[in-house]
């Protein structure tokens, strides 16, 4: 898996640090009381298991799989709910976890199904923002790393499935993206 990795764009250490301050930024915002975390799968399963255990507060956890990128590089143009259920958000404060903020469809679309469904407050969270023109106007209220528009991959984020589970942020090498 390694030797697939061109260069590691951000090491453990660094996530590790910016989850910490993240998680203090959340903590401070969130008005007191519950909150409802969605995390969207599977991209942001990594990224939400360590910052949540920084958060000391009441919570409770729901996944949501959408899918946009159907295994490739680009981003197909659509968002599928892939669930059955919708978790129940009627009146709640929201923190939307993602991995990554591309093209913006995905939070975008996720964040207006969460408020048609009755969600009192959304507030979206992401690992990684791409400095790029997104196809949707959205920001997230937290971001942990700006970054160039290049296909990263580690520390959830796949290619074709694989990768998720290294440590760090990388940028893949042209040869393994076939
Ligand atoms: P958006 O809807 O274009 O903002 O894309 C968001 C989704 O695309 C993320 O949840 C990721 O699953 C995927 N994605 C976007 N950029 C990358 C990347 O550089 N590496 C891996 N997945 C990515
Ligand atoms: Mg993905």
């Amino acid at each position: 898996m390694k030797n697939d990795i061109e260069r590691i764009l951000i090491d453990e250490e660094v996530i590790e640090r910016r989850l910490d301050s993240m998680a203090k930024e959340i903590e401070l915002d969130f008005p007191a009381g519950p909150i409802v975390v969605i995390i969207l799968l599977k991209g942001a399963l990594v990224f939400a298991a360590d910052l949540l255990r920084r958060i000391p507060r009441e919570l409770s956890i729901e996944c949501l799989n959408v899918a946009s990128y159907h295994g490739g590089l680009e981003s197909s143009g659509t968002v599928d709910f892939l669930d059955r259920h919708f978790p129940e958000v009627k009146d709640r404060h929201i923190l939307l976890l993602d991995d990554i903020l591309d093209t913006g469809r995905t939070l975008a679309v996720v964040a207006k199904r969460l408020k048609e469904e009755g969600a009192a407050a959304v507030h979206s969270g992401v690992l990684l923002a791409k400095d790029k023109k997104r196809a949707e106007d959205v920001a997230a209220d937290y971001v942990g790393f700006e970054i160039g528009d290049e296909f990263v991959v580690g520390y959830g984020l796949d290619y074709k499935g694989k990768y998720r589970n290294l440590p760090y942020v990388g940028v893949l090498k042209l040869s393994a993206a076939i």
